[in-house]
């Protein structure tokens, strides 16, 4: 290869590897942009958004995510108080068996029971609700 050819391959090497990281820089930026509002939420804090997209999307209904996000992840993610941990099945299945089944633990987080505020502060929760946010968190 002589020396012209050489001084210009390098460039277009250089600009070319330069296109290809702009492009993902770009990439990146728009799918930021595009994240949905839910996603920023952070876990056990109030979170409007939520709420929002949920209420643009679907009338007002919200998932059960939705409702552990802003009511019981506050104190079932960390598992203070002795709160059963999300996710920690055998310590949901042990309060179940004790009890008398998912039914009655469900009752329990509707009257409340210790540290555990009733219905776990989302107080227009239905039980229906309750019981898929229970489910979604013990794995039962
Ligand atoms: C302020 C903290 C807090 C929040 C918020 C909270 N919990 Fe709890 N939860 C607890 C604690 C603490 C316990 C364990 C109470 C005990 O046995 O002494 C518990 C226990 C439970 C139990 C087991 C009850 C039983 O019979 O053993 C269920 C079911 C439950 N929570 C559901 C929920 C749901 C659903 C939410 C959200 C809608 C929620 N919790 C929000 C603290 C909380």
């Amino acid at each position: 290869m002589n020396l012209i050819k050489k001084m210009l391959v390098a460039p277009a090497a250089v600009l070319a590897l330069w296109a290809v990281t702009a492009q993902a820089t770009t990439d990146e930026a728009i799918a930021e942009r595009l994240k949905p509002v839910g996603e920023v939420c952070v876990m056990g804090e109030e979170c409007k958004g939520v709420g929002a997209v949920a209420a643009v999307a679907g009338g007002g209904a919200r998932t059960a995510d939705d409702i552990i996000t802003k009511h019981c992840g506050a104190c079932h993610t960390p598992g203070i108080l002795g709160a059963p941990k999300i996710g920690d099945t055998a310590a949901w299945k042990a309060r179940a068996d004790k009890e008398g089944g998912l039914d009655a633990i469900l009752k329990t987080a509707i009257a409340g029971i210790n540290a555990m505020p009733p219905k776990g502060t989302c107080a227009d929760c239905s039980d229906d609700e309750l019981r898929e946010a229970i489910q979604k968190m013990s794995g039962l």
